[in-house]
């Protein structure tokens, strides 16, 4: 495995390949590239781009400072400021040793790597890596670290801390003033750990809902976004001139720059195709506000624009974001964003420093790597000293706006240490306005809501008591998996919210996740959606919300004769119409985070009947009429959704549903052929062949040949002309070939089937060969075939199958392939391939070890 792993590393993107052109920076001819690629004047408007007025001006005091400090910094201690290492590969005596600029924690990375790391634990750390980064030992200049975590819904690693809504949910309220509230109750509850910085908030304006980050996006409509945008970095930061980086405020990023929600087909990490138009008018908003208020970081996205990754992207970084808008702070790199860039790996990367990036984000092991390439690469003239220089004196910059220099040790600052800031009953209440304002409802036949609390209520479905499930990713571990309501204490479920509100009324409540009753009740509540996921394990090929067993419940309760509502917890719209069929009353909840409560007071009325909160919440995203119906977004030229972006009924209407499509789910369990042809004398649609390097360069091979970095392939003749390909690898570096497409393909019809193919070995491979198929960029897996090729009778021709099921077991969703076919090793092999294809009947051996 170790010696294995580089390589893969390096090569992450090949494996995904990501189609070619979703997933890995496209080699780019800079010739006819002037228009992206960043290194040439572009022949584009100016006015495309506004020109923003920071509230937060440069102070000739603070900008002599900065030139002061650049004067004493070593190369080494320059260079050091760069890198920003992940916790677990991090001690105080690194940050010392290499001037380690800035650190994080990833999702679900602790102090001492405990879930349940005290108040004071993340402060001890945190005042261990300051004091290290402080030592003026051996002449070393002292600059403070910086500390940057994910608090995308409250300060969500941290065990008892209030968790908002995430901002799905939050677009829903359109409600800008309680954003500027959630900011700084959030960084407040950052402040009480020492932490100075949050990777929030997400600007993304989500486009097509398959996306896994959907809901970390407050809305498709850019205005909601622009609208919230600058009040959270004022709530994160303060107020320029007022308040701003106080001990209570911490640095705000805007993130991921730029049009991560607008990739084709909702692919993690994919490519955004869209005009330059396009990408200012809808993906910009965020920013343009954000900025205004005086954002002081922001993160590069691990997406492309057409084409080009971000990370490599110098037009936007530098031409538009830093000269364009007027943008002085400092541009962080995405977990390894930079090693998808063409002609880099995760520990080399001049092309992103270059491009505009001002600090790596390395949460590997090997980060120290990335430290003495770039320090040569700044020797070597490779990474221009004046680029060094610059992006130095924006990191210092932030470092002293922020006052890290005066203001001591994490641990003596003023919020430090005070636990009862962390999940404070003032941020609860916020939580809990957020979660009220929140609620889109979408049905509510009879007016059964809201429920008189006086009434035989029943609670039901799995995510009733909850609190995992309601909070969704982000939330104490990165996926969101594996909490139970213990891993948030102080918060509510929305069963627990339920029955406090009703038991205080005198009526009666029952929990049963099933919905088997002890006592026939008069309403139930149930409440059911998508499980907690994260970014790239979110992503989605449709958006059916598929749920045989809470359907069930639903109709039998019905049939019961019992008033049913649905609570639907969920990070997207889906399409639901037999569950709103199938309910009385249907609303959607959204991810409400730590104070379910907040749904209790919207459902429940008061013991009079009379309201007890309004019902508010609006879709900050059009909800689809069927499954497929992805990309759709308001002021699209065929609108035809569900409900309308900005639907949401109020207890003043008396409005009844009627009964909503059905068969639009039913999508015709398209008739797939037995054998789905990949290649069969060509490379069949939607794939292409691409040609993939170890440093993510790609070549897609559109005629009889081709040559990238290790490998070559080429046409020659089988049973008729040109009917197969020839793929050699010379051993001097991994390398892969793919059939790949932008795409995604559902396979899940062949699930039980095999991948096909015919293969000849003239050279038997001198290394492992790996063959692959990839929903993605971390999606999906490879497994070794070298022993069958190995055993493959010299120069003749063999048929090679292999069971899906064993991909299957390594990850790969089969619903959503972008790449069914990866073959890569890093030795010496000739092989040539006839007729690949995926079957449904044939029978594979057990999977290769
Ligand atoms: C995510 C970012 C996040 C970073 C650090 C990345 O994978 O895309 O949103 O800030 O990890 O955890
Ligand atoms: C980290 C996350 C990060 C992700 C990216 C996880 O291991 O904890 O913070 O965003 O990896 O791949």
């Amino acid at each position: 495995m170790p010696s294995f792993y580089k390589p893969l590393m390096a090569a992450a993107c090949s494996f995904a390949v990501v189609a070619a052109l979703s997933g890995c920076d496209k080699n780019i001819n800079e010739k006819d590239s002037a228009s992206n690629s960043g290194d040439e004047p572009v022949a584009v408007e100016k006015s495309l781009w506004p020109s923003i007025e920071s509230a937060v001006k440069k102070d000739p005091a603070l900008e002599a400072k900065i030139t002061e400090l650049l004067a004493q910094l070593s190369l080494e201690q320059k260079v050091g400021q760069l890198m920003q290492p992940e916790l677990r590969h991090v001690t105080p005596q690194d940050v010392k040793e290499y001037s380690v600029g800035a650190i994080l924690n990833g999702g679900g990375s602790f102090p001492g790597e405990n879930k349940h790391a005290k108040v004071d634990d993340w402060l001890a750390l945190a005042d261990g890596f300051y004091h290290a980064s402080m030592s003026t030992d051996g002449g070393r200049v002292a600059i403070p670290v910086i500390w940057g975590t994910d608090a995308v819904h409250g300060h969500n690693n941290i065990i008892g801390a209030t968790l908002f809504p995430h901002n799905i949910g939050l677009g829903a309220m359109r409600n800008p003033e309680l954003i500027r509230q959630i900011g700084a109750a959030t960084a407040a509850e950052i402040a009480v750990t020492g932490i100075d910085w949050s990777f929030a908030p997400t600007l993304a304006v989500v486009r097509d809902d398959r996306w896994g980050r959907t809901y970390e996006s407050y809305a498709e409509d850019p205005e909601v976004v622009r609208a919230y945008g600058g009040m959270m970095v004022e709530g994160l930061q303060g107020t320029a001139g007022n308040n701003f980086l106080s001990e209570r405020h911490v640095i705000a990023t805007a993130k991921h720059f730029l049009a991560d929600g607008g990739t084709l087909g909702g692919v993690d990490r994919g490519n955004a195709a869209i005009s330059e138009a396009e990408l200012v008018r809808i993906h910009n908003a965020g920013y343009e506000t954000a900025l205004a208020a005086g954002a002081q970081t922001v993160m590069a996205s691990f997406s492309s624009w057409q084409d080009v990754k971000m990370h490599g992207h110098k037009y936007l970084l530098t031409d538009q974001l830093k000269n364009r808008m007027g943008f002085d702070g400092l541009v962080v790199g995405d977990w390894n964003g930079h090693a998808f860039v063409s002609g880099c790996t995760p520990v080399s990367c001049a092309a992103s420093i270059n491009a505009g990036l001002d600090i790596f984000m390395a949460p590997d092991a090997n980060w120290k790597e990335l430290y003495h390439n770039t320090l040569a690469q700044v020797k070597s003239g490779e990474i221009p000293m004046a680029r060094l220089d610059d992006a130095v004196a924006r990191i210092l910059r932030v470092k002293l706006r922020a006052g890290l220099f005066e203001k001591g040790a994490p641990s003596t600052r003023e919020l430090a240490g005070k636990r009862e800031v962390i999940g404070a009953p003032e941020h609860r209440a916020i939580a809990r306005q957020a979660v009220r304002e929140s609620i889109v409802l979408l049905k509510n036949n009879q007016q059964v809501l809201p429920v008189k609390p006086t009434a035989k209520i029943l609670v039901a479905g799995d995510g009733a008591d909850n609190i995992g499930k309601q909070a969704g990713g982000w939330s104490i571990t990165w996926q969101g998996t594996g909490n139970t309501n213990a891993d948030f204490p102080g918060g509510t479920s929305v069963y627990q919210g339920i029955a406090s509100a009703v038991t205080a009324a005198g009526g009666s409540v029952e929990l049963s996740v099933d919905g088997n009753y002890q006592q026939k009740p008069d309403v139930a509540f149930v409440v059911f959606g998508e499980d907690p996921y994260a970014e790239m394990q979110g992503d989605v090929n449709q958006l059916a919300y598929k749920d045989p067993t809470h359907l069930a419940l639903l109709k039998k309760l019905n049939a019961d004769g019992i008033k049913v509502v649905a609570l639907f917890i969920t990070g997207r719209p889906l399409w639901a119409n037999e569950f709103i069929n199938a309910a009385d009353a249907f609303a959607v909840v959204w991810l409400p985070g730590s104070e379910g409560a907040g749904v209790a007071d919207v459902v429940l009325a008061k013991a009079d009947g009379s309201v007890n909160a309004a019902v508010k919440g609006k879709l900050p995203f059009s909800w689809p009429a069927s499954p497929v119906q992805s990309p759709l977004n308001v002021g699209d030229a065929d609108y035809q959704p569900q409900f309308a972006y900005g639907f949401g009924l109020t207890y003043a209407d008396n409005t009844e549903t009627g009964l909503l499509e059905e068969t639009a789910g039913q999508i015709a369990a398209s008739v797939t052929p037995d054998s789905l042809p990949i290649f069969n004398q060509r490379v069949m649609n939607p794939w292409q062949l691409v040609l993939l390097d170890h440093l993510n360069n790609m070549q897609p091979v559109t005629t009889s040949s081709g040559t990238l970095g290790a490998v070559t392939v080429s046409s020659i003749d089988y049973k008729v002309q040109e009917d197969a390909r020839r793929l050699q690898w010379d051993g001097s570096a991994l390398a892969s070939v793919n059939f790949a497409s932008t795409e995604r393909s559902d396979l899940s019809a062949y699930a039980g089937g095999a991948l096909v193919f015919d293969v000849k070995v003239d050279a038997k491979p001198s290394a492992e060969v790996n063959v692959g198929i990839f929903c993605g960029s971390d999606c999906g897996g490879a497994i070794p075939i070298t022993q069958q090729l190995n055993n493959a009778p010299a120069g003749e021709w063999t048929s090679v199958s292999i069971a899906l099921d064993c991909f299957a077991q390594k990850r790969t969703k089969l619903d959503m392939v972008l790449t069914p076919f990866a073959l890569s090793t890093s030795g010496t092999a000739d092989i040539s391939l006839y007729n690949l294809r995926i079957e449904k009947n044939t029978q594979a051996p057990a999977c290769p070890e």
